[in-house]
């Protein structure tokens, strides 16, 4: 049976106190929103439907670049939890299956568990994803008598009794669409926040004489985001979480909680990283790849035997194929390095290739941006890049051209060719211990007229 997907994600985040809907605040890089769609996406859902309300566009954008099929429904007004749903009414009618409500701002809820909650609906028409708390604070509270979910409790309108409860309610619920979208639209407003509540519909159900159960989760999974603190012990959590994952996966950290790794990062097993690396987005290290100390690296690719740093930056579109060798204080961007290639000191690199086997002397630039628009610049195989070369792009270095040191490169190189673009020296014997002379007059004049 097809496996529907609704993801709430209508709320501000008040408590955030942000311009930016809650759910687009990043943790390892990615958009909470992403974490709950990645959780939901190991089910492999036919159907994923995203509901906005605040910062809807900007939601919807976030939603689509995660999965351009995804549908978003709109809740004009954020009239609570049951209400949301109940707006993902017209995508999902006559659908069938099964269908699994996730918040957006829980972002760590495993696939295990989600699909103990699908299997748990072999017992049960409603499945609640419940945690035992450590302090349960302001969480809904589960009621149960056995084994049996009675009715689900929120906090503002529980009795001291009920919050005596440790049994709390993650948000997420799993029903069958047909039955989820019924029970939605019989829940009412009459509690103390005046909110249209998800969870009501346990009540709902069991009057109606279906039964319902709690999957039970470990409390990390279940943290939401609602503060910047939770925000913050957010990214703690999932950054000590990944690092022991990269460990186990036979990567070498030598200083794993100076590492930040990002929700996409894939490293690749016996690939050595440095202390203090950040992986931004859209990173991909191969097996044997070394990453020295201090780097920052998003959307580019480090392929086996490439070594990286330290101190070097590889931005967006930087593809570095077998053992290429980037040193310190190196930037490169949108740019293809094929093998062996070394640029090993104090450059920049953006919108070009470079042939196998090329050499990019220190404090090369390639001049690729004329203050409007973006050039590339091609280099050959075997090229020697003199030091402090400057290659004003669009240019091109045929293979096994070599530029003087200090060039400025505005005109192609041929395949073998020499390119010399600088000034010709002067020399002037015996001039320098003249000038210094001059020099040192000139100073002592100046302290004579000051006193
Ligand atoms: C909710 C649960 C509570 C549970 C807790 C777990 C309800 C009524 N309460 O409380 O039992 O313990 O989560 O974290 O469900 N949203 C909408 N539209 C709305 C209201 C909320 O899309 O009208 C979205 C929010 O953006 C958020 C999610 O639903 O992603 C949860 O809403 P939130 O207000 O944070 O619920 P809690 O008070 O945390
Ligand atoms: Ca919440």
């Amino acid at each position: 049976m097809p496996v529907s997907l609704v993801v709430l994600a209508a709320g501000q985040g008040t408590r955030m106190n942000s311009d930016l809907p809650k759910v687009l605040h990043k943790v390892a890089g990615a958009p909470l929103l992403h974490h709950a769609l990645q959780a939901g996406a190991a089910l492999g859902p036919a159907r994923v439907v995203v509901v906005a309300g605040h910062g809807a566009e900007a939601v919807a954008a976030a939603a689509r670049a995660w999965d351009e099929t995804c549908e978003i429904v709109v809740q004009q007004q954020q009239l609570g939890t049951a209400h949301a749903v109940a707006q993902a009414a017209p995508v999902l009618a006559g659908v069938g299956g099964d269908c699994v409500v996730l918040y957006g701002d829980t972002p760590f809820i495993r696939p295990e568990t989600l699909e103990a909650m699908l299997a748990a609906r072999a017992h049960h028409h409603v499945v609640v994803l419940g945690f035992d708390a450590r302090d349960p604070g302001r969480y809904g509270r589960l009621l149960t008598q056995g084994e049996v979910l009675e009715r689900i409790v929120e906090f503002k309108d529980a009795t001291d009794e009920e919050r005596t409860i440790t049994l709390c309610n993650s948000g997420v619920i799993c029903t069958d669409t047909a039955t989820l979208l019924s029970l939605v639209a019989e829940v009412g407003n009459a509690n103390a926040s005046g909110e249209y509540y998800l969870t009501d519909i346990v009540g709902l159900a069991r009057r109606r004489g279906f039964s319902a159960g709690v999957v039970i989760c470990d409390e990390a999974e279940t943290m939401g985001v609602n503060t910047r603190a939770q925000l913050a012990e957010a990214e703690a959590a999932f950054q000590t979480r990944a690092r022991a994952e990269a460990l186990e996966n036979g990567v070498t950290l030598t200083a794993p909680e100076t590492v930040f790794l990002a929700l996409d990062t894939v490293i690749g097993r016996d690939a050595i990283i440095g202390p203090n690396v950040i992986f931004g987005p859209g990173v991909t290290i191969e097996s044997g790849a070394e990453i020295k100390a201090f780097c920052h690296l998003e959307g580019c690719h480090v392929s086996r035997g490439a070594d990286v740093g330290p101190f070097a930056r590889l931005r967006p579109g930087a593809e570095l194929a077998e053992h290429v060798h980037v040193g310190n204080f190196v930037e490169i961007k949108n740019a293809i390095l094929d093998e062996g290639v070394k640029v090993g000191h104090l450059s920049y690199i953006g919108d070009a290739d470079i042939g196998m086997g090329s050499n990019i002397g220190a404090g090369t630039v390639t001049c690729n941006y004329d203050g409007v628009g973006k050039h590339h610049t091609r280099i050959g195989r075997r090229v020697f890049v003199g030091s402090g070369t400057m290659l004003v792009a669009p240019v091109t270095l045929g293979d096994d051209a070599l530029t003087g040191s200090g060039s400025v490169i505005t005109e192609d190189v041929p395949a073998e060719a020499v390119a010399l673009g600088r000034a010709r020296q002067v020399v002037k014997p015996g001039l320098a211990p003249k000038l210094f002379e001059r020099y040192r007059a000139a100073k002592a004049a100046k302290q004579k007229d000051a006193s």
